[in-house]
């Protein structure tokens, strides 16, 4: 497998039209290329709180972020708001719990497979039809991934699990373009 640099996959898809988005243009890129670490490493940013969302480039048809995983930081069980979505694990091990799809609200929380295991390398696909799910670093070491929403994903439903059901919930970005740009970074979103 070859190995590209970041600004070269952001570039890829940025050629793609929104149809391409929906057939298998993306799953053919990346069964022949690895985003190199380096070229990551500015967009790596990881928090104490939580896990960490930092963005690296979104316009109407995608959005590509960089999730940075300490020792057991973990998402809520989430959908993807009937987009689609890849996840590239870039450093470290990070473990998949899938569920069944949520039909309607009332639908009860129901593991479906096995937890998946990770590790640099590995890629992964998801959408509200295949499953939910959640992503956590049960290992020692920090982790990094990278993930791609087409088309990007603002808001989606979380299993609260003190309130034992799914809630809407915003999703924000820890670093966003205008703070990347005073660390010198590129690409970066468009305003
Ligand atoms: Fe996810």
């Amino acid at each position: 497998m070859k190995t590209i640099p970041l600004p070269n996959f952001v570039e890829f898809l940025c050629s793609q039209r929104p149809s391409d988005f929906r057939g298998d243009k993306v799953d053919t890129y990346l069964s022949q290329f690895r985003i190199e670490e380096d070229s990551v490493l500015p967009f790596v940013y990881f928090r104490e709180e939580t896990y960490g969302r930092n963005l690296i480039f979104k316009n109407e048809h995608f959005e590509l972020l960089t999730l940075t995983w300490l020792p057991n930081q973990r998402t809520p069980i989430h959908d993807h708001a009937e987009q689609r979505c890849w996840m590239l694990v870039q450093t470290g091990v990070l473990t998949f719990r899938n569920y069944e799809p949520i039909r309607k609200e009332s639908d009860a929380l129901t593991p479906c497979g096995n937890c998946e295991t990770l590790a640099a390398g590995d890629a992964v696909y998801i959408d509200d039809g295949i499953a939910i799910h959640s992503i956590s670093n049960a290992s020692k070491r920090p982790a990094v991934s990278l993930h791609l929403y087409a088309g990007p994903i603002p808001k989606c439903r979380i299993y609260d699990e003190g309130l034992k059901k799914f809630i809407w919930k915003e999703l924000q970005y820890f670093t966003n373009p205008d703070f990347l740009a005073t660390k010198g970074c590129s690409p970066r979103a468009t305003p």
